[in-house]
């Protein structure tokens, strides 16, 4: 049996060639083609930007640039990657988890403000499955309040929010661009800002801390005599990533129409379905990620994910929450919604390599389960 993925990397000649062609040239680093790609998604964002070797390498460094540090909390939302976390504790910080809205499954403004204490310095809203409701009124409350905004925009690259693209307004977004992601370099990530400060510092802490050694490095030298002020990290992208990075931006809008589509034609599977709920997103500005319904008046969701299973539809929940997690243990009774969505979320497959016959047989099956009377 054939099974049909969660998430999947696209990947097709142009970017093999590209990396063959870094291999030929025997310098694998970071070198002229992260310069390279620095620049094209500078270009996109109209904004400066840093390219490092993973989104929870971009959320760490971002943070300790901004000033983030030991007893310092940043308010993040309870349904995120738990890379959202540890990029939060990397610091030294507290991650505070924040209840979500039932709507869209993002931070709850009414709950951001419960949050906030003397120790807050940031909050890091979660563009979960890629679009970003509510942004506006986080960005009022973080005003009020003076707090930094670190943007979780791993899912989000390509979106548009009220007619901007994510990254390009606001203080500071991250992006990951993993291998399952909206465009991937196999692994890796960015920071995207218009702080020169933040912009200098990260492009620093990303090479261990050693100072102006970026510059450097895109011309395939380093620095031998130099100086250290910070703690730094050996975050930076190599030369192989980031050429698969550019073939796949070239690729950009290809890949966003096919995903936007596979989202569309599911809501119209499951539009006014009695048990399978979607989430009412509008995919002209959305560049979606994933694919999240929910399923109501059923007990029984994991149930149903083994029975997918067995029928080779993988499926996934996008998140756990995170304070169920030791390590960031903290009382569930405080965020109601969570708990409530946690049990009903179900993500369903979503990439561009899929096939409408995939989509349709997906939702066929998934609605016949439901309907069975064994669930
Ligand atoms: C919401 C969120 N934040 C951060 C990350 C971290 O990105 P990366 O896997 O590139 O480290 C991910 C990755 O899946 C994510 O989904």
């Amino acid at each position: 049996m054939k099974v049909i993925r969660l998430s999947k990397s696209c990947i097709s000649k142009k970017e093999k060639n590209a990396v063959i062609k870094v291999l030929n040239k025997g310098f694998l680093g970071m070198g002229p083609v992260v310069k390279k790609f620095e620049a094209k998604l500078s270009k996109f964002f109209s904004r400066k930007v840093v390219c490092l070797n993973s989104g929870t390498a971009a959320l760490h460094v971002a943070l300790q640039a901004s000033g983030i540090s030991k007893n310092d909390e940043v308010i993040v939302p309870s349904l995120t990657y738990v890379a959202s976390y540890q990029a939060i504790s990397a610091t030294g910080a507290k991650p505070v988890a924040c209840d979500i809205d039932l709507e869209n499954l993002h931070m709850c403004p009414h709950d951001l403000k419960k949050k906030i204490t003397k120790k807050t310095k940031a909050i890091m809203p979660v563009h979960l499955t890629g679009s970003a409701d509510n942004l506006d009124k986080i960005y009022l409350i973080a005003k009020k309040y003076k707090l930094r905004i670190i943007e979780d925009a791993a899912h989000a690259f390509g979106t548009i929010y009220k007619k901007r693209k994510i990254g390009s307004f606001g203080d500071i977004s991250c992006f990951s661009f993993d291998g399952i992601k909206n465009i991937t370099s196999g692994e890796g990530g960015c920071i995207v800002t218009n702080d020169k400060r933040v912009f200098n510092k990260s492009r620093d802490i990303r090479l261990l801390g050693i100072t102006n050694d970026s510059e450097k490095r895109y011309l395939g030298h380093r620095s031998w005599i130099s100086d250290v002020k910070d703690q730094g990290w050996r975050y930076h992208m190599s030369d192989i990533n980031a050429s698969i990075g550019l073939a796949q931006l070239q690729k950009y809008n290809l890949l966003s129409k096919k995903r936007k589509k596979i989202c569309k034609i599911y809501d119209k599977e499951f539009k006014d379905n009695k048990y399978i709920k979607i989430f009412k997103k509008n995919y002209k500005d959305i560049s979606p990620h994933i694919y999240i319904v929910r399923i109501v008046n059923l007990k029984k969701r994991d149930l149903l994910r083994k029975k997918l299973s067995l029928k080779g539809i993988q499926t996934g929940i996008h998140y756990f929450p995170n304070y169920k997690y030791r390590k960031f243990k903290d009382t569930p009774k405080k965020f109601p919604n969570t708990e409530k969505i946690f049990k009903q979320i179900l993500s369903l497959p979503m990439h561009p390599d899929m096939t409408l016959k995939q989509i349709k047989f997906i939702s066929r099956e998934l609605k016949s389960l439901i309907y069975k009377n064994d669930l």
